[in-house]
């Protein structure tokens, strides 16, 4: 019944908050649990019938598509939608009008990963068929989102986009469901104050002139990877449930807990304490993985310990004295520590990276 409900996944935008792994790359596609971002949208979309798939794609789309690709691996057909620029979530639905067509779409904010599945939601919507089914959840910070103000039946009433002063601490959550009204609703809206035309401003004007806007609240977790400390916290949540399997080389090492570890990799007098990733023909020697790590692809760590932290392909770590905790290495990131005297740090950093040195 789903199949003839399209979805919208949104994978333009800057990332300006996760600079400066975003410099060289989508935030969409930085790896949670050794899988870009992006992908848990796709399964879930996947997930409850959805089998058309438009992304909209900005000034990265070159990279989300190629690792996207068409869509055949979750057997979903995936279109793009060049965005000229990031003018706001209604604007990118806005410009998808002549793939969504007048069917019921779901929209997926392309940086929210969610524990839930969605199943639930699109029920809710083909019962009731309300013009708008939008997902909330309490958060301890709702100056950061759009935030909704909901009475004791759960109507929705008003929503704002991180409001100064919030009104309540139910966040909305990167997933709608609309009917064609939103359409008629985004041609009213004027931009915000951030020039953006705003998701949040369509829906109230739906609430505005008497359409019907249901929400229902997230049951799992939910994590939008707006900054660096939000993929730490993905990273964790999304290894909690990790299937164990050992695809590589174990030798003379101590495994306890949930671990993957994958094709061609090498564990050797190592202790790895899961939940945690090892990427293929990833090598770790001598060397302590402590819980809620990622391991990317061809990655070196050796004489060292790591802890909470996502590594990305082609990382080398080497002879860190001192545990390296709650971290992200991008791509090809070295850390090399050498016995020299005097003794010094030697630091080739890109803009905006971050080191903190404890003493
Ligand atoms: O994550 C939930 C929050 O997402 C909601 O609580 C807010 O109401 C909603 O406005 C949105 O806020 P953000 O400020 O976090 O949105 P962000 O700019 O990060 O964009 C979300 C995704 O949409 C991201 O993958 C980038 C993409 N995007 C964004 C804009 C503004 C586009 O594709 N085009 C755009 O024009």
């Amino acid at each position: 019944m789903h199949e003839l409900m399209k979805g919208l996944i949104l994978a333009g935008g800057f990332g300006t908050r996760l600079r400066p792994l975003t410099y060289t790359g989508a935030k969409q596609l930085i790896p949670v649990a050794n899988k870009p971002i992006i992908y848990y949208g796709i399964e879930a979309l996947a997930k409850v019938g959805i089998k058309e798939i438009g992304i909209v794609v900005g000034e990265t789309r070159e990279e989300v598509m190629s690792t996207v690709g068409n869509g055949d691996r979750w057997r979903v057909r995936v279109e793009y939608i060049p965005q000229e620029a990031p003018m706001g979530l209604a604007h990118a639905i806005k410009i998808s009008r002549a793939f969504l067509g007048n069917e019921p779409f779901m929209m997926y904010l392309g940086d929210n990963i969610l524990k839930d599945d969605l199943g639930a939601l699109v029920t809710q919507f083909e019962k009731n068929r309300p013009q708008a089914l939008i997902l909330l959840t309490e958060v301890s910070n709702p100056r950061e989102f759009g935030v909704a103000v909901v009475d004791d039946k759960g109507a929705v009433s008003k929503l704002i986009e991180k409001p100064k002063e919030p009104p309540s601490n139910l966040a909305l959550v990167g997933v709608y469901l609309f009917d064609q009204e939103i359409f008629s609703a985004i041609e009213y809206i004027k931009p915000s104050w951030r020039n953006e035309l705003e998701i949040t401003d369509a829906i109230q004007w739906l609430l505005d002139n008497g359409r019907r806007v249901e929400s229902q609240t997230v049951q799992g977790w939910w994590k939008d990877t707006g900054k660096p400390e939000d993929i730490i916290d993905a990273n964790l949540l999304v290894l909690q449930d990790i299937e164990p399997d050992n695809q590589g080389r174990v030798i003379d090492s101590t495994l306890n807990g949930r671990i993957r570890i994958e094709d061609g990799a090498l564990v050797e007098k190592s202790t790895i304490r899961g939940p945690a990733i090892i990427g293929r023909n990833s090598k770790i020697v001598r060397a302590y993985i402590g819980p809620f790590s990622s391991v990317g692809d061809n990655v070196t760590i050796e004489n060292s310990e790591i802890e909470c932290s996502v590594i990305m392909d082609g990382a080398k770590i080497c002879n860190v004295e001192t545990r390296i905790d709650r971290s992200i290495l991008g791509k090809n990131v070295v850390i090399n520590q050498i016995s020299e005297s005097p003794r010094t740090h030697k630091f080739i950093l890109g803009d905006q990276s971050r080191v903190e040195i404890v003493k």
